[in-house]
């Protein structure tokens, strides 16, 4: 199976520079290496142009109510990256976006969901599902679950909600940081949430498997969507948002290879984003490689 690598460099979500240095910082950590010993064929298909963060207005475009900077721009690399992985999935290849902070996510989930039910493994510190009027920071990238599902206005965007996602279809892991009303929303959705407690009774296997069966209960295809603040961070130090609290380096390895290993069904896996790694803030690429092996693990790396 082909990889097709697509590497997205936007820093617009976050608030911190540094995290639309993410792609180079993965490749640079061995992944296509990584993905060969899993058994699938890497293409590398070079990073999406984009405006730098400090040639634009992060006022220009805002919402009538609420904030959220840079949504033009947001707008601008969604709406390519999304007709990017809807072209990618057409050549009967496999998406893996590298980020560039969390808002890209509206452009993948857009392109993914475009002609399939989707459903979705959210594993992130954070629900990333505020809108424009109840982000406390402005910052998209705590905002694409919202977008994609068509929650919230958006000012003027002309995205659209990702067609052939549901909220029922969707699962979050390891949550642990949560806005007040990010919180009634989930209480009112249909979105499964698990949470740190969660994997603390469980373990982390059973409830990826748990997540697992919600995102491919009806669909044709999951989506994975990895935030490198999912893991504590003490080990993976590089990110923006960082939550203490996250899981282990042998509780992520367990879960991603869980994605690939599943009897009862094979294959499920349809497009993937690997976000917020920022090398600014790391420490000798430790979060990049982490990024990297995580991935592999995914395709199916073992260790025998
Ligand atoms: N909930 C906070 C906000 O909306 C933090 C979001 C962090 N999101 C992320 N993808 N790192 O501002
Ligand atoms: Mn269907
Ligand atoms: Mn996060
Ligand atoms: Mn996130």
């Amino acid at each position: 199976r082909t990889v097709r690598i697509i590497g997205a460099p936007m820093d617009y979500g976050a608030n911190r520079r540094g995290v639309d240095m993410g792609p180079s910082a993965i490749r640079y950590a061995d992944l296509a290496d990584g993905l060969e010993a899993a058994g699938v064929e890497p293409v590398d298909d070079g990073d999406l142009s984009m405006p730098r963060a400090e040639e634009r207005d992060p006022d220009v475009g805002q919402p009538s109510r609420g904030n959220a900077k840079f949504l033009r721009e947001v707008e601008g690399v969604c709406t390519k990256l999304s007709d990017r992985v809807a072209a990618t999935l057409a050549d009967g290849e496999f998406p893996l976006v590298l980020g560039g902070d969390h808002s890209l996510s509206i452009g993948s989930l857009g392109g993914s969901a475009r002609e399939t039910d989707l459903g979705v493994v959210w594993f992130d510190a954070h629900a990333d599902i505020n809108t424009p009027e109840t982000s406390p920071s402005g910052n998209v990238h705590g905002m694409p679950l919202a977008a994609a599902l068509g929650r919230g206005l958006f000012g003027e965007t002309d995205w659209a909600p990702a067609p052939g996602l549901r909220e029922s279809s969707v699962a979050y892991v390891g949550l642990r940081s949560i806005d007040e009303q990010e919180r009634e929303l989930i209480h009112d959705s249909e979105l499964t949430a698990f949470t740190m407690a969660d994997i603390d009774e469980r373990g982390i296997s059973a409830v990826v498997q748990d997540a697992l069966d919600v995102a491919t209960d009806g669909t044709d295809g999951v989506h994975v969507s990895l935030d490198l603040d999912w893991l504590d961070p003490k080990t993976a130090p590089g990110v923006g948002t960082p939550v203490r609290g996250g899981v282990t380096y042998r509780e992520a390895h367990a879960a991603l290879e869980t994605l690939s290993r599943r009897d009862d069904r094979e294959g499920f896996l349809r497009s993937m984003d690997v976000v917020e790694v920022n090398p600014i803030l790391d420490e000798a690429n430790e979060t990049a490689t982490l990024a990297a092996e995580l991935t592999a693990s995914a395709f199916g790396k073992r260790i025998l």
